[in-house]
C-alpha cells in the first residue's frame, strides 16, 4: 500500500490544495490530509473546523482514497504512525522552493525512509494561498474559484464575523 500524508495548516483549504490532493490521490493508494495543530498562530478556523471543511471538500470531489486527520509534533513521526512512506507537498512558484527545500531536507535527515513527493500546482491556481484568500475575502472581494465551492459560504461567514 502506497500511503502518503499531505500536511499543512490549511487555514483554509484552497483550490490549489485540492489540485495537489487530486494529483496525489491519483498516484497513491491512500492520501491522509493532515492538519497541523499549530498552537502558535491565531487561525481563522479551529483545527476541528478545518478538518471538517476538508472532509466536505473531499466528499464533494468524490475522492474515495482520501482520509483526513490532524497531527502535532514532528511530521515524520506522524507519517510513520500512519504507515505513510510519502509526504505530499505542492509547489507553486519559485517562492515556495526555498522553504520546501529546507523542510524536505530536514525531514529526509530525520526519516530517510519517508520520501517527499512534490506536485506542481495547476497554473490556473498558482497565485492562490490561504493568506491571499483571507485578505481578499476579509476586504469583500470575491473568493469564487479560490476555495472549494462547498466551503465558500462558511469561509465568507467566518471572515465577516471575525
Ligand atoms: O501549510 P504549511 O503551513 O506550509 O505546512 C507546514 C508543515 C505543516 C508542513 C510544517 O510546518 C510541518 O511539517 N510541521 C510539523 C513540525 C515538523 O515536523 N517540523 C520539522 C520539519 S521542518
Amino acid at each position: 500500500m502506497a500511503i502518503g500524508v499531505y500536511p499543512g495548516s490549511f487555514d483554509p483549504f484552497t483550490c490549489g490544495h485540492m489540485d495537489i490532493l487530486k494529483c496525489a490521490a491519483g498516484l497513491l493508494d491512500t492520501v491522509v490530509v493532515a492538519v497541523l495543530q499549530n498552537t502558535g498562530k491565531t487561525p481563522l478556523f479551529s483545527v476541528e473546523e478545518r478538518v471538517a471543511l476538508i472532509e466536505d471538500a473531499v466528499r464533494a470531489e468524490g475522492l474515495k482514497n482520501v482520509r483526513h486527520d490532524c497531527f502535532g509534533g514532528l511530521l515524520v513521526d506522524y507519517a510513520r504512525n500512519v504507515n505513510a512512506k510519502y509526504i505530499v507537498r505542492g509547489l507553486r512558484a519559485v517562492m515556495d522552493f526555498e522553504y520546501e527545500f529546507q523542510i524536505g531536507i530536514m525531514n529526509n535527515k530525520l526519516a530517510p525512509d519517508v520520501e517527499t513527493l512534490y506536485f506542481m500546482a495547476n497554473p490556473e491556481h498558482m497565485h492562490i494561498s490561504a493568506s491571499i484568500v483571507k485578505e481578499v475575502g476579509a476586504l469583500g472581494g470575491s473568493i469564487d474559484g479560490l476555495v472549494p465551492e462547498v466551503n465558500k459560504s462558511s469561509i465568507i461567514e467566518r471572515l465577516k464575523n471575525r
